[in-house]
């Protein structure tokens, strides 16, 4: 749910253009149809969190507090205005201010409260700041946002969000590889039809129609009414749940098993996830807990909740199955038995937030169960779980299809689910071409890119127009070096796709590969045009106008980047020189400043600045402080030197030239500390190998430094 850090151009995708409103389709009614009818229930349900999970935002609900950020150095402060609410952001200074207007919020308060933008191109934007009632009613950030390089207001609500905290939408797209976009007015919560189904039929008989009780369901599909939103594994990177790719996003009608719609995975058994404990997890937690596995399923979520009630019927439900209780000498109490047996706990993937933990058991007083924790954060393929990706619910499945799909998705078990996938999809054939996407973007990730193209065609031979396939397909001829390859797919897909912002935004990058600058900045333009909240349009635009030498339309462009986005270092870097080859020092260095704090990256840029002005101490500062690149070693290396700390220079070079063994520049450092230190045969030998080398101006350096090296 929160966590998962993935490719942008592999998987934000998007956009057909038909008209998808299956909800109207499949027999759904305005909710507000049941009240009439139901009018004691619908008033006993409208105070439930689940009702209140999506909602416009009401003036009272709006924070006081201005909340600073310590690690990012940006504020944060509500401002109402008229009858509209906004946040407004500031970095370290007071400078480079935006506002969001917050037409929602998400979650009922019970726990949290975000605040949701919903932008003109209908993405709704988490803000980066929750409200948390457990936290003494603070502000602070939302999960997934505590660490430097936040994605401050560019957070996208996913499909899957929505699925479980609202009524059914309607999606612009048809899979959950399309871009999350909503179409039209927005459901206000949970509705009754989310667990009792359509209600057209019921509600055009007077309610002598066919409608979904389920109280009249088997026990475990009783359960699986609630499981569809309450059994989430984990919102870590595994994947946690496949859609179906025969199914609508908002598809599923609880009459239905839940296996017709969805898949849920797990960590294998044994491993340090056993304990797991996060936020939306009732139903896992449930599951493993003694009294469900030991009433053969007998025990649901209803056995302790009405549905349409805020307040869970507890003690009654203990005691109907522990009757001895009453009467056990020993024990504690005969009342309120969850605070012993249910306690609530803090949640691993939102940390400031406890709930209830539903795995029922004897008290553990060993567990601090509210010990404040970390966020963790994980990039997906790098430190994210790397291990075997098993079937949690329904355990087995009829074809290997998507248990295989679940090993590559997030990058789980890479090495063995690429071949196990590609046998899967050689059996069964499957008619729908997400599959090939997934399969092509998995041997991506696994190094076998040649392999890759072979699957896009695959998914667009199944249907030409898939735009996942073609974005993903044009972004991996482009990575791959093959511009012309690139640049006719990418063509194909604005031709087709023509209001599609990445697509453009990916053909801009190529032609800006292959040089043709005027195209690229229209192409840049045009995604700027359709998505003006989109980053990487602004800075392509940028570097394409300096490229060909507008440098105000680069600085405007610079400048709208990083309004959205102010830790985005390239853009500082690139907008600081152009204020410097303006003659504008102090602009440049302020900018700069201010950067540092939420960005390594941007020290590198500080540093050449201060060097620039002859601040070597305060340059040697940043730049240690910087990324390790060729960069920045060859200027650390230049900067010891002119301090006169040879030694340490030398140390510097030779790191770079770790990085890249043949670099001219680096050659000529190194040469030239070892020519202070004395050692004139280890000078020769670096510097001779800049002279042969191919970097002109290291070449040019090095010649005239052999010639004055004494022998
Ligand atoms: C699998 C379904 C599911 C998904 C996906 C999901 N959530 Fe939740 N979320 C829940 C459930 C269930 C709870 C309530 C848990 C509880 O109270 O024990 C919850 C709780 C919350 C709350 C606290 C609400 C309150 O006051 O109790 C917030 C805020 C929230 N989720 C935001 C999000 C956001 C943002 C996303 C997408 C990034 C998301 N959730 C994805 C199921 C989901
Ligand atoms: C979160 C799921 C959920 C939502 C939302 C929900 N219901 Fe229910 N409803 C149930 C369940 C589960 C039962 C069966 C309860 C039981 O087993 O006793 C039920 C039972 C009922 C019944 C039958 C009552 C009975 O005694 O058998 C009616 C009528 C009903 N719901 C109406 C509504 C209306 C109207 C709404 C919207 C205002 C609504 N429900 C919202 C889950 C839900
Ligand atoms: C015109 C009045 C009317 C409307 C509108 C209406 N209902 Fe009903 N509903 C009834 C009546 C009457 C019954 C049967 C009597 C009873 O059991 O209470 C019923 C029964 C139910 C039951 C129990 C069915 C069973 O098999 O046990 C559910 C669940 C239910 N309604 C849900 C809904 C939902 C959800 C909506 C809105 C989509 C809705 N109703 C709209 C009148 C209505
Ligand atoms: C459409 C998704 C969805 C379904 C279906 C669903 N829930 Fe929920 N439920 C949620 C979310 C999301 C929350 C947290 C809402 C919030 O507080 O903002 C929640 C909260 C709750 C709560 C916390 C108390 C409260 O005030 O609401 C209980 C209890 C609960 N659900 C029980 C159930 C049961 C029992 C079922 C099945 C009959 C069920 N839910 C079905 C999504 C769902
Ligand atoms: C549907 C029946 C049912 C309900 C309801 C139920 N339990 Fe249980 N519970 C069981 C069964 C069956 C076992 C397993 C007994 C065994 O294995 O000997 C069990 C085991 C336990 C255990 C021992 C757990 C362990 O790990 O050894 C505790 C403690 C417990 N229940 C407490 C509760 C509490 C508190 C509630 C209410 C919040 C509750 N139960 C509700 C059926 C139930
Ligand atoms: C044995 C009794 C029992 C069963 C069964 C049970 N719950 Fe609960 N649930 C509780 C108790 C106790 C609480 C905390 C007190 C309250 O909210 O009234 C709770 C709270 C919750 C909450 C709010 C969590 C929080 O702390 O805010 C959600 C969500 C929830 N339950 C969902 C479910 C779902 C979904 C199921 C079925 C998978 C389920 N519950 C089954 C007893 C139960
Ligand atoms: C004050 C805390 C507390 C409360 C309240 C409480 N319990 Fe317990 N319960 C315990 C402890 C502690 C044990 C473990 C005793 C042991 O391990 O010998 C226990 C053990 C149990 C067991 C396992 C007994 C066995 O056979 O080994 C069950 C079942 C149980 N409780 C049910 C309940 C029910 C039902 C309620 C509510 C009526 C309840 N408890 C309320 C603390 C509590």
């Amino acid at each position: 749910m929160f966590f998962i850090v993935v490719l942008l151009a592999l998987v934000m995708t998007s956009c057909s253009t038909s008209d998808n409103t299956p909800n109207a389709q499949a027999g759904y009614v305005n909710p507000r149809t049941c009240e009439g009818c139901h009018a004691g229930i619908a008033a006993s349900y409208r105070e439930t969190g689940m009702a209140k999970a999506f909602h416009k935002i009401d003036i009272e609900e709006v924070p006081g507090q201005t909340f600073t950020h310590e690690k990012s150095g940006r504020t944060y402060q509500f401002v109402k205005r008229e009858d509209k609410v906004f946040l407004r952001r500031t970095e370290a200074g007071g400078e480079n201010a935006i506002e969001k207007e917050i037409q929602y919020v998400l979650g009922s308060g019970n726990h949290a409260r975000s605040f949701i933008h919903r932008t003109p191109q209908g993405r709704l934007i988490e803000m980066p700041v929750n409200w948390y009632p457990e936290d003494r009613g603070k502000v602070a950030m939302s999960p997934g946002y505590d660490r430097a390089d936040h994605m401050d207001m560019r957070r996208a609500i996913g499909y899957q969000c929505a699925f479980c905290h609202n009524g059914y939408a309607n999606a612009k797209g048809t899979s959950l590889l399309d871009d999350p976009v909503f179409e039209g007015d927005l459901p206000e919560g949970i509705d009754c039809q989310r667990c009792h189904g359509p209600g057209r039929e019921h509600v055009a008989e007077g309610g002598r129609g066919k409608i979904l009780n389920p109280k009249k369901l088997p026990a475990a599909r009783k359960m699986e009414v609630c499981m569809q939103c309450h059994l989430e594994t984990t919102s870590f990177s595994l994947p946690n749940s496949i859609v179906r790719f025969d199914q609508k996003i908002f598809g599923y009608n609880p009459v239905n098993p839940l296996e017709s719609f969805v898949s849920h995975f797990d960590h294998a058994k044994g491993g340090k996830e056993e304990e797991k404990f996060e936020i939306a997890g009732s139903a896992y937690r449930l599951r493993q807990s003694a009294c469900f596995r030991g009433s053969k399923e007998e025990l649901t979520c209803t056995t302790c909740h009405n549905p349409h009630q805020k307040k869970a019927n507890v003690d009654a439900a203990c005691v109907s199955c522990h009757k001895q209780i009453a009467g056990m000498e020993k024990h504690p109490a005969k009342a309120d038995c969850a605070s012993c047996h249910m306690p609530k706990r803090r949640t691993e993937d939102v940390i400031h937030v406890a709930v209830t933990d539903h795995k029922i058991r004897r008290p553990d007083g060993k567990l601090d169960l509210m010990a404040k924790r970390e966020e963790r954060h994980e990039v997906m393929g790098k430190d994210s779980y790397q291990g075997e990706v098993v079937s949690y619910y329904p355990t087995t499945h009829a074809s290997d299809l998507y248990p295989a799909l679940a090993q590559v998705i997030h990058q789980s078990n890479l090495k063995k689910g690429v071949p196990r996938l590609e046998a899967a999809l050689a059996k069964e054939q499957p008619k729908e071409p997400a599959f090939y996407v997934h399969m092509a973007q998995a041997l991506h990730a696994s190094g076998e890119s040649a392999k890759a193209t072979g699957y896009y065609q695959k998914a667009l031979g199944l249907d030409e127009k898939f735009l996942p396939a073609l974005r993903s397909m044009g972004a991996s001829q482009l990575r791959a070096g093959d511009l012309a390859g690139a640049a006719g797919t990418l063509e194909k897909t604005v031709g087709l796709h023509p209001g599609d912002s990445l697509a453009w935004l990916e053909l801009g990058r190529v032609y800006r590969g292959q040089k043709k600058l005027a195209e690229a900045a229209r192409a840049a333009r045009k995604a700027v045009e359709l998505e003006p909240e989109l980053v990487e349009a602004h800075k392509l635009l940028g570097v394409v106008l300096e490229e060909s030498g507008d440098r105000v339309g680069a600085e405007a462009a610079f400048r709208a980047a990083l309004a959205e986005q102010p830790d985005e270092a390239e853009c500082r870097g690139n907008l600081a020189n152009l204020l410097l080859t303006k003659g504008d020092a102090a602009g440049a260095e302020k900018l700069l400043k201010v950067a540092v704090v939420s960005s390594a990256a941007a020290r590198f840029n500080y540093a050449v600045l201060l060097a620039q002005q002859k601040r070597y101490d305060e340059a040697l500062e940043q730049a240690l402080g910087a990324p390790r690149s060729v960069g920045s070693l060859e200027l650390i290396g230049n900067l010891r030197m002119a301090r006169r700390e040879f030694r340490l220079a030398e140390g510097a070079f030779r790191e770079g030239l770790k990085l890249e063994p043949g670099s001219g520049r680096l050659q000529v450092g190194l040469g030239t500390a070892l020519g202070a230190m004395n050692d004139f045969s280890g000078a020769r030998r670096f510097l001779t190998l800049a002279a042969q080398g191919t970097d002109a101006g290291a070449k040019a350096e090095a010649s005239e430094l052999l010639r004055t090296l004494p022998h």
